[in-house]
């Protein structure tokens, strides 16, 4: 019944394109294979370590104006907003809006538009749990990370941890960021961490958003009231 399994992930077994939007309904998160194809992960892998190589990364933040000591308590690695001046950029762009229509469809959960970056953590980059969105307050609903490293080990580490709530330390899934991973969460609902990473890790993040979060319709409430288990 399994598929094949990564060496270095450790939970549910990798989804194929064809059952991660009920995964993601069903556990909040959902770590996926083979929806980028091989030479596209190729070209934004070239265009991440260009960028990085040329300095032409920020030190990113926390959203805390002038606070950057606290900042780099938290976080620790370099991004580049996507500007849309590559193909790279343009067809990852066009596989994240079948994802973001696959999800609307699906799990009605009215996404509107998405934003990404690219990141490089650099040997000591991490990012401590979090989430990516507070209840309420903004307007990011989906996560996703794509991951573009390829020959990385559990001694890497550099793993992204998926914890199951804000209490405990129990988690759901520890994801080393293999070349072609793409994991998909609940912005608010899921707390998640990078730990710290020993070699130059390469992602891009992105974040699907509702136009309105007062009005736009949860997950919770979508299952609660049709009553299925997706
Ligand atoms: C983020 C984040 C996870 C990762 O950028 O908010 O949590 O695995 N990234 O890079
Ligand atoms: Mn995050």
């Amino acid at each position: 019944m399994h598929a094949v399994l990564s060496p270095v992930h450790s939970g549910p077994a990798p989804l194929t394109h064809q059952n991660w939007p009920a995964a993601l309904a069903g556990d909040g998160y959902a770590v996926i294979h083979g929806l980028v194809p091989h030479e596209l992960c190729l070209r934004l892998q070239a265009e991440a370590r260009a960028a990085h190589e040329t300095d032409k990364l920020d030190r990113a933040g926390i959203g805390r104006v002038d606070d950057h000591t606290l900042d780099t308590r938290v976080r620790r690695d370099k991004t580049k907003w996507f500007d849309r001046t590559s193909a790279a950029q343009t067809d990852y762009l066009e596989i994240m809006e079948t994802v973001r229509q696959t999800v609307n469809r699906e799990l009605f959960l009215g996404l509107f538009s998405y934003e990404a970056h690219f990141a490089v953590y650099e040997p000591g980059g991490f990012y401590k749990r979090h989430v990516d969105a507070f209840r309420g307050s903004r307007n990011r609903v989906l996560s996703s990370v794509f991951y573009m490293n390829e020959n990385w080990s559990a001694e890497d580490d550099g793993a992204l941890v998926i914890y199951a709530d804000d209490e405990t330390e129990t988690t759901l899934a520890t994801v080393y960021p293999e070349f072609g991973t793409l994991v998909l969460f609940l912005s608010e609902d899921i707390p998640h961490e990078v730990r710290p990473t020993t070699r130059d890790r390469y992602s891009i993040a992105g974040w699907f958003r509702v136009n309105d979060r007062q009005t736009a319709p949860s997950l919770q409430v979508v299952s609660r009231v049709s009553g299925l288990s997706l």
